[in-house]
């Protein structure tokens, strides 16, 4: 029998890396973070101080890159990330990157590659896939689509809450509840593959569950 693929879409912070991640774990699947990889070249971009809308550059920059995500021994940190042979785990979680990433990840060059890219290792199943497109455009076909969702105030304290652990200091809560709601807006009115429930999707709103009751919950979906 061919392995399950899971699908866990939904917004900035609503608790889908903790979450996929953990499952991941539990059921000897693999994890894959797919806005990691969305950071990756938005690092890169910004690292080659390349215009955030020269498309044509940036699509060059997407062809000849190297992309690599390994399981991470740091509970804090969702993936290690290697791009261009460069481990850029922390730098991919930047402000920079996070206020960049929608607009890079809106355009089509970085899409088809990324796309193709996370289609190679769902392959062989066993996999809990986590982003915004999942389960309407990277593996349609996923045997369980979940959709995670939260309200703008819950997901902007688990983000102080994580960037807290990250080492982070300046943290201006409202600032943070504006850009998740900036994010969810750019990422759910692109054109390519929008931030969108799909038809078969199960939604779970977090707000009043922990971590452990929604893996309970989407165990239980998965018979
Ligand atoms: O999940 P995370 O916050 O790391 O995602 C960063 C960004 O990457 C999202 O805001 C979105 O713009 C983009 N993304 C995407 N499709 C995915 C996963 C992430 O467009 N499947």
């Amino acid at each position: 029998v061919k392995k399950p693929i899971i699908a866990i879409d939904g917004p900035a912070g609503a608790g889908k890396s903790t979450i996929s991640r953990k499952l991941a774990h539990e059921l000897g699947l693999l994890y894959l973070d797919t806005g990691a990889m969305y950071r990756a070249i938005t690092w890169l971009v910004i690292d080659k101080q390349i215009s955030l809308e020269d498309t044509e550059a940036i699509a060059l920059e997407v062809a000849g890159a190297t992309i690599e995500l390994y399981p991470s021994d740091d509970l804090k940190l969702p993936v290690t990330v290697r791009v261009n042979q460069r481990d850029v785990t922390k730098e991919i979680r930047t402000p920079a990157v996070t206020r960049n990433v929608s607009g890079i990840a809106a355009q089509k060059a970085v899409r088809e590659k990324l796309v193709k890219l996370q289609q190679i290792y769902g392959q062989q199943g066993g996999i809990i896939a986590e982003g915004r497109d999942i389960g309407t455009n990277v593996f349609p076909d996923a045997d369980l689509k979940i959709f995670l969702t939260a309200s703008v105030k819950a997901r902007a304290k688990r983000r102080s809450h994580d960037l807290a652990q990250q080492g982070e200091t300046n943290i201006d809560l409202q600032q943070l509840e504006a850009d998740i709601a900036q994010r969810d807006f750019l990422d759910s009115t692109r054109e390519l593959a929008p931030l969108q429930q799909a038809p078969d999707a199960i939604a779970i709103n977090t707000d009043n569950l922990t971590i452990e009751q929604v893996i309970e919950k989407i165990k239980q979906f998965m018979g």
